[in-house]
């Protein structure tokens, strides 16, 4: 994969709350051991001032928390609308902010794509993938917006549910129950984020719906979505992390307000983590990647992007998709 002068898909950690609590991610365990939390004024303009002009095709303004626990974010938005204005921009949340003010407020603002994280419909499955997330109220919340939205669809909109949780019948019900309402569902494989959450607690036991195929044999290996090669993760105190996978922060790669994003992406330390990724390199066991379902032989990789141009638009949605978070 050649990797190009300076990345083309961004992720900015604008705030490290959410209030979520899900048990699918590794937030409430490893965000109370963060060192970092609000991004300052000053780290976000320096950021901004450095994507200004950038041909930059991607970006969300979040990473491993929730934007809309940050105050400023429609300010922050606003910002990096002005300094990117052709650049697809995509905010994912929780029903449990859409409040009819920030649902206003998002309505109003220059964003792409929004994103609500909805894994189930029932307080049941609130309680048990999303139990910070108080059902009644998130729920009103979302259908209220889609009803808003449904009035301008200013931007995309999608309903994000993790597959491989319930049973197969279930899920034909999820994907029914928002199909009738009029809004698109995007169904996304779970995984373990690199071993970091602990899935056994879904399904009945008598098939572990939650595994995800480990695409890797021989190398050479690649990252299914090219966070290495095309993707930029900034953490809100400027460090720039490899991916959203690192919840522990442990792959670190240089901070913006050090070093320029140019300098940080072309760096040795980058160039050998991405040797490290495509198996030129000798990595412990413990290494991020080799703990991430993500990290596939190209050969998968490639035979699965082949079943994607031959899937149906059903299977399509299953196949990994470009811009999962
Ligand atoms: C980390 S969250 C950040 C944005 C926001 N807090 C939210 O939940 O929408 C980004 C996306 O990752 C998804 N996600 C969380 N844990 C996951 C897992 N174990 N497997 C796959 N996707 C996951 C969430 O559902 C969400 O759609
Ligand atoms: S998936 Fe999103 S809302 Fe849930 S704990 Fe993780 S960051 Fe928070
Ligand atoms: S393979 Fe997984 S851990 Fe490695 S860069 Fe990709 S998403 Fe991150």
């Amino acid at each position: 994969m050649t990797v190009p002068p300076f990345p083309t898909h961004v992720q900015i950690q604008t705030t490290t709350a959410c209030g979520a609590a899900c048990s699918i991610c590794p937030h409430p365990v490893e965000s109370p051991r963060w060192s970092n939390g609000l991004m300052t004024d000053g780290t976000f303009d320096r950021i901004v001032n450095q994507l200004c002009g950038r041909p930059i095709e991607y970006l969300s303004p979040y990473l491993m928390a929730d934007s809309m626990s940050d105050r400023k974010i429609f300010d922050r938005i606003e910002a990096l609308r002005r300094a990117l204005p052709d650049t697809h921009f995509e905010v994912s949340t929780t029903g449990m902010y859409l409040t009819p003010k920030i649902a206003e407020q998002i309505l109003a603002s220059p964003i792409s794509e929004l994103r609500i994280s909805s894994h189930g419909t029932t307080a049941e499955e609130y309680a048990k993938t999303m139990p910070g997330v108080k059902f009644d109220t998130a729920m009103a919340n979302a259908l209220a917006f889609i009803e808003r939205w449904k009035a301008q669809r200013p931007f995309k909109l999608c309903i994000v549910c993790l597959w491989g949780l319930w049973s197969p019948e279930r899920e034909a019900q999820i994907e029914a129950y928002w199909r009738d309402l009029g809004v698109e569902i995007s169904k996304w494989h779970v995984n373990s984020r690199a071993d970091q959450v602990d899935l056994t607690i879904f399904g009945d036991g008598s098939e572990d719906t939650t595994v995800y195929a480990r695409g890797k044999d021989d190398p050479p290996y690649l990252c299914r979505f090219h966070r290495d090669t095309q993707w930029l993760h900034i953490l809100s105190d400027g460090r720039v992390t490899l991916c959203c996978m690192d919840y522990k922060q442990e792959v670190i790669l240089g901070n913006v307000l050090d070093s320029s994003i140019e300098e940080i992406w072309n760096s040795e330390q980058f160039a050998d983590i991405r040797a490290k990724i495509r198996g030129d390199r000798p990595t412990a066991a413990e290494f991020l990647c080799n703990r991430c379902e993500w990290h596939v032989s190209r050969s998968v990789y490639e035979r699965e992007q082949g079943n994607v141009r031959s899937a149906t638009s059903q299977e399509h949605q299953l196949l990994p998709s470009a811009s999962q978070m």
